[in-house]
């Protein structure tokens, strides 16, 4: 932990911060592995498009992980170092894939992604003018976030045009 370095956060406890990246932490794994494992057991039409798309989020996620686990070690914090933890600390929880229609992952992705944005704000607020490099890596977090919702929702209006399309082609 470098003193000078911490020593420049005003306004907020050190500890706190620490808590509130861990959850952070807990919310990139469970997130990272939601994508993992959905990109494995998807069905349906266009998933292969879903596929790329579920496989480059798995990596944004885990790579928001190691840099959260950075800040973490950075202020003098310990990451959490037991997967179970990640349960009592996440903030958007953990949806397993039971319907593994493509619609149905979809909709749980962006549903998980609505709340990366929600906490991310959160933390973009708290640390606004009073941590300055915790801002900046949430920040820059959230803009990814932001991003993989508007990807994941594009790929499910997509899809959604392309069923009633079909319904209509197939009335005429
Ligand atoms: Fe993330
Ligand atoms: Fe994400």
């Amino acid at each position: 932990m470098g003193k000078r370095g911490n020593s420049i956060i005003k306004g907020l406890e050190i500890s706190e911060i620490i808590a509130t990246l861990n959850r952070a932490y807990a919310d990139e794994w469970l997130a990272y592995y939601q994508y993992f494992i959905e990109a494995k057991v998807i069905k349906g039409i266009m998933k292969d498009a879903i596929i790329t798309e579920l496989t480059l989020h798995a990596a944004d996620e885990l790579r928001h992980a190691t840099m959260i686990a950075d800040r973490i070690v950075q202020l003098g914090g310990v990451p959490l170092t037991n997967p179970k933890a990640w349960f009592e600390h996440t903030n958007c929880g953990y949806d397993e894939p039971i319907n593994f229609d493509v619609m149905g992952i979809l909709d749980d992705a962006i549903k998980g992604e609505q709340c990366a944005i929600s906490t991310y704000s959160k933390i973009v607020e708290m640390t606004k003018d009073k941590d300055i490099v915790t801002y900046d890596l949430v920040s820059s977090i959230l803009a990814d976030e932001v991003e993989h919702e508007e990807d994941l929702q594009a790929l499910h209006d997509d899809i959604s045009d392309f069923i009633e399309d079909l319904k209509k082609q197939l009335q005429k």
